[in-house]
Order: C-alpha cells, then sequence, then structure tokens
C-alpha cells in the first residue's frame, strides 16, 4: 500500500494564521489555506517555518516588520542584490516541498526577470496548487521532484539546461521535518532519508560538478519531536557544514558602546524553536560513496569514506548553544 504523506489518516489541521493573510494577495490567507488543506492536504498548509524563512530572505516585505535594526549573517541573497551596484551573478534557486508556494511567491519578487529563475517542486499530485498559485510569474517554473528520486533531479537539471554559467545557486527547504502528533510514522524515518539523498544528489556531479561551487542550502526548521528529528541531523551534518543565521543589532548604546553581540537570528518573539540554517555540502564528501539503504544512510554509512555507522554533533552543539544560561 502506498503512503500518501500528504493525507495521513489522523489529519486534522487548520489553516496558520500569519501576516500575509492580511496583505490583499489572498492567496495564502486562512479561506485560501481551507480550501487548499481540502485537496491537498499537508500540502495546503502554510507552516510555521515558512514565516521564519520569509523574516530571513524577504525583511523588505510590507508583511512584516522590516527589522531594518538588525545585521544578519550570513547576509541573505535577497539583500545581496539590492547592493549599489546590481550583482552580476545569475541566481538559480531550487525549492523543496513548496507546497502552497508562499516562500516562493515572495522569493520571485527578488529576481531579474530573463537572467534569474526559480524551480520549485513538490510531490507531483501537488504540482497543480502551485502552478495556480505561482501563476502568471515569469520567472518560476514549477516542476514535480519526489525526495528520493534521482530521476526527478537529474530531469530538473538537464530542463534547466545547467552549465558553468548557469548553475544552482541556491536549495530552500521550508518546514519540511513537520510532522504532527500521531503522523511520525509517515515523516519520520520514511520520508527524511529520500530528503537528505536529494540533496546529495542536486549537489552531486552530474547536477553540480566540481570545481562548481556547491550550492547553499537555506533550511528553516521547527523543533517538533527532538527525538525523532535529531537522527536526521545527525546525517545531514556529516555530508553538510551548516550553522544557524546569526543577527546583531545595528544601535551602539551607552551599555554596549561596542555593539551587541552575534545571537541565533530568532524571526519574532517567542520563536526560539524555529531556526533557520544555511548549510554547504562538505568539499571531501563528495568523493564518498552515498549507501542505497536508506537506514543506513540515516546511520552514517558511507561518511568520511568508511562503511561504520556514525554521528554529526553540529546539532546538539546548536542547541546547547541555544539553551538560555538561566535554564541549565
Ligand atoms: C509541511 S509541508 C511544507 C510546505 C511549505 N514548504 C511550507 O513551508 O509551508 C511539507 C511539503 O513537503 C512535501 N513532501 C512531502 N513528502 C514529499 C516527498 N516525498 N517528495 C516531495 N515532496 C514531499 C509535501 O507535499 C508538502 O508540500
Amino acid at each position: 500500500m502506498t503512503i500518501n504523506p500528504n493525507f495521513p489518516s489522523e489529519l486534522d489541521i487548520k489553516p496558520s494564521l500569519n501576516a500575509f493573510a492580511r496583505l490583499s494577495d489572498d492567496r495564502f490567507g486562512a479561506t485560501a489555506q481551507r480550501r487548499a488543506i481540502e485537496t491537498y492536504g499537508i500540502a495546503g498548509r502554510v507552516w510555521e517555518a515558512s514565516y521564519a524563512m520569509l523574516a530571513y530572505l524577504d525583511r523588505a516585505s510590507s508583511a512584516l516588520d522590516f527589522r531594518d535594526d538588525l545585521e544578519l549573517d550570513p547576509l541573505p541573497f535577497t539583500e545581496a542584490h539590492r547592493g549599489q551596484a546590481p550583482s552580476s551573478d545569475v541566481l538559480t534557486i531550487l525549492e523543496l516541498g513548496s507546497g502552497a508556494g508562499l516562500v516562493a511567491t515572495r522569493i520571485s519578487s527578488y529576481l531579474r526577470e530573463g537572467r534569474d529563475a526559480m524551480i520549485i517542486t513538490d510531490l507531483p499530485e501537488v504540482c497543480p496548487l502551485l502552478q495556480h498559485n505561482l501563476r502568471g510569474s515569469a520567472v518560476v517554473e514549477v516542476h514535480p521532484l519526489s525526495w528520493g528520486s534521482r530521476q526527478d533531479a537529474l530531469s530538473i537539471a538537464s530542463s534547466l539546461a545547467l552549465s558553468p554559467e548557469r548553475h544552482l545557486t541556491h536549495i530552500i527547504c521550508s518546514d519540511l521535518h513537520t510532522h504532527q502528533h500521531g503522523l511520525s510514522q509517515v515523516y519520520f524515518p520514511a520520508l527524511l532519508a529520500p530528503l537528505l539523498r536529494t540533496l546529495l544528489d542536486l549537489t552531486s556531479e552530474p547536477v553540480t560538478p566540481p570545481p562548481q561551487e556547491p550550492p547553499e542550502v537555506i533550511i528553516s526548521y521547527r523543533i517538533r519531536s527532538l527525538a525523532k528529528e535529531t537522527p536526521f541531523w545527525a546525517a545531514f551534518g556529516l555530508w553538510f557544514a551548516f550553522s544557524p543565521v546569526l543577527a546583531r543589532q545595528k544601535a551602539r548604546t551607552a551599555d554596549t558602546p561596542d555593539g551587541h553581540g552575534w545571537e541565533r537570528f530568532v524571526s519574532a518573539p517567542g520563536q526560539e524553536e524555529t531556526f533557520v540554517f544555511v548549510a554547504r555540502r562538505r568539499p571531501e564528501s563528495r568523493a564518498w560513496d552515498v549507501p542505497e539503504s536508506d537506514e543506513d544512510l540515516l546511520g552514517g554509512v558511507g561518511a568520511g569514506g568508511s562503511p561504520g555507522r556514525k554521528a554529526d554533533d553540529t546539532f546538539e552543539t546548536i542547541l546547547l548553544m541555544s539553551l538560555d544560561p538561566m535554564d541549565v
């Protein structure tokens, strides 16, 4: 029996409330989400970590209180392109699990027609929702991409006609670790190993042949069940170096004459459990064999060029550093 990840049997979800729902653009408001959930299940909802992704990448949006007082590290690519001299870099962005397409809609507003490209992807049955919500966009194309399907990754690469001038610069992953209480068998590990496999495919030959720099992977993630999510990060960190986006106040005050220190970027008060990570494929990992079994992949087999099971502790270190010292 094939399990449909967007319609698990206990599904009971409601639209998320957000600043974008107040905009005149109602494609992502409560009514639109309610309708989309009926047809597309989980994929029809706008998930919480996408708001953190947009707080990072879409600071100029009228839907958000632009936090001009914050410096961000790394600078979002959407702002690097708003410098005084227009950047000559060509952007080629691929999004995985785009769902209703809110993140793509906002990012596409920063792209330059005729030059940049954005491919948004999801399961084949979700693509009509993306096509509908992104209709009329001159820079965005919708393609099916089921995680774990090497064929899908390769066919996108060939339709983009990737070349030294046109190579993947960014991969966007917004809230792809989501699950609800009771839905854990659906999302873990059955989907997360294929997700990691797709990230490996997209950053390996032939999609990204050396010496091309691998794309920057930007992931927004909300902690829902650490026990189930940690194995993904323990495997991911073996193949990708990753760290949270950092922020600091620009203003200097009498108490902080040297300015404020860098801290993990938190998109809004109370959102400490939502992270925005920036990751890059570890160069040495391109020579390692990716194991065929999902269980082996999540167990770290093949990483480091060796068959033993292993785990990376970047994620645990980030969590420990995020704890308020008063709580320890
Ligand atoms: C929780 S939703 C997140 C949607 C959107 N990115 C957001 O932040 O609102 C997870 C998305 O991943 C997609 N997805 C789940 N399993 C998938 C798979 N095996 N291959 C491709 N996409 C998948 C779902 O269709 C859904 O759109």
